[in-house]
């Protein structure tokens, strides 16, 4: 059981009046809160060791070259890694996925083919089509059912000798579903594809081992687990990101320079150019530990427990919709009222101080699939609580009646 009240105490930003109401915060999938003990690694970053990393011999450059590289070996181990290298920081999933599309140009021919799936957000969509479009490769799409299951006797059929990458997510942003990522990644390695899961929603959510599951590629954001915005991590198997060429030149990442021919440097500083975001990371440290400390195990559980009381709650609400009901499940819940349109019922909600998302979030073929142009979203963390799911319900209906 988690105490939600001690917790609470870390995110004095949840303690506050939007509008004139109690703020209720269930737009957790867009960007996580960040409690003191992360705002305070940055605080204290800047306050006492602010330097660049890697360049210099001085006191502060090799403390902060320390505490960027700590947090390196911190994440290798969390999601268990195996070897500290193969974590690339970026700064975020989009540029991660980008890091291996860019990656693969020179990789891929028009012999080739490429698999994606609908519910991907559009940072697993555009890199990918772009990608195709440069190289010639052949796109295939996954579909979906009308649960937001991956139709994976589709997936079968796509999936041969041809295949050299596959992109899904682990967790979809738009309806909550938990992908099968074991299923794809056996098959794929069956034919020798390579996999690249988005991470991006499932990272905070449960517990991730890079090396039992197998895993080629994997990309986290550091603010959906209560770190900062503009950081996050690339993870890759070595022999993979080896093989890669890098996707932007700069600073730090070389092993020689001359005109005649630059060559680069090892991992992980063949991914990383330039100054990079060091407070950021810094901070993302301060957020595993975070949430380390108060267990995924505990995280899961008391989401989960959210999610089942919000759902039958919903449910009670007459031309309610909710799109995505796959038994495996986060948080995350779309809906739509019939008669009224998402961007007005977001408005109402966020009069009554009640933050959701509004929109296609980012996935415009779920939107299609689904053939509406929008939902709303609310997406729980484990600081949320029941009584803010009553004051939420209750704003609900005033905006229906309002609207209706
Ligand atoms: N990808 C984020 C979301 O789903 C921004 O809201």
């Amino acid at each position: 059981m988690l105490d939600i009240n001690t917790i609470r105490k870390d995110f004095p930003i949840l303690d506050q009046k939007v509008n004139g109401q109690k703020l209720i915060y269930f737009d957790n999938a867009a960007t996580s809160q960040t409690p003191n003990q992360v705002v305070d690694s940055i605080v204290d970053y800047y306050k006492r060791t602010n330097s660049n990393i890697h360049r210099g011999n001085h006191k502060l450059s090799i403390q902060a070259t320390t505490a960027y590289e700590d947090v390196r070996k911190k994440l290798h181990k969390y999601f268990n890694s195996r070897l500290p290298q193969e974590i690339i920081f970026t700064s975020g999933t989009t540029q991660s996925i980008n890091i291996i599309t860019l990656g693969y140009t020179d990789l891929l021919t028009s012999k080739d083919e490429v698999i994606v799936s609908e519910m991907e957000h559009h940072s697993n969509i555009v890199p990918v089509q772009m990608l195709c479009e440069r190289t010639g490769a052949k796109l295939n799409v996954i579909p979906m059912d009308n649960q937001g299951n991956l139709i994976l006797k589709e997936f079968d059929k796509f999936i041969s000798e041809k295949t050299k990458l596959v992109f899904v997510s682990h967790v979809s942003n738009a309806l909550g579903t938990v992908n099968p990522i074991s299923y794809i990644i056996n098959k794929s390695h069956e034919v020798g594809a390579k996999v690249l899961i988005d991470g991006a929603q499932g990272a905070s959510h449960f517990e991730i081992d890079f090396q039992k599951l197998d895993i080629d590629y994997y990309t986290v954001s550091a603010h959906k687990m209560c770190g900062p915005t503009g950081t996050g991590i690339l993870y890759g198997k070595e022999e993979l990101l080896n093989k890669l060429s890098p996707w932007h030149g700069g600073g730090e990442m070389i092993d020689e320079v001359s005109f005649e021919k630059t060559t680069y440097g090892e991992l992980p500083h063949k991914f990383e150019p330039g100054t990079p975001n060091i407070a950021g990371v810094i901070a993302f440290g301060a957020a595993i530990e975070y949430m380390d400390n108060i267990g995924l195990d505990n995280i899961q559980a008391h989401e989960d427990e959210l999610l089942k009381y919000c759902t039958q709650e919903l449910k009670e609400i007459e031309g309610l919709k909710i799109y995505g009901e796959a038994k495996n499940k986060i948080a995350v819940i779309s809906f739509n009222v019939e008669g009224i349109h998402h961007y007005d019922l977001g408005s109402l909600l966020d009069q009554f101080g009640v933050a959701v998302r509004i929109g296609h979030h980012c996935a415009q073929p779920v939107m299609n699939y689904f053939k509406i142009p929008g939902t709303v979203r609310i997406s729980f963390s484990f600081y949320n609580t029941k009584e803010e799911i009553d004051l939420m319900i209750k704003a609900l209906k005033r905006a229906i009646t309002m609207l209706q």
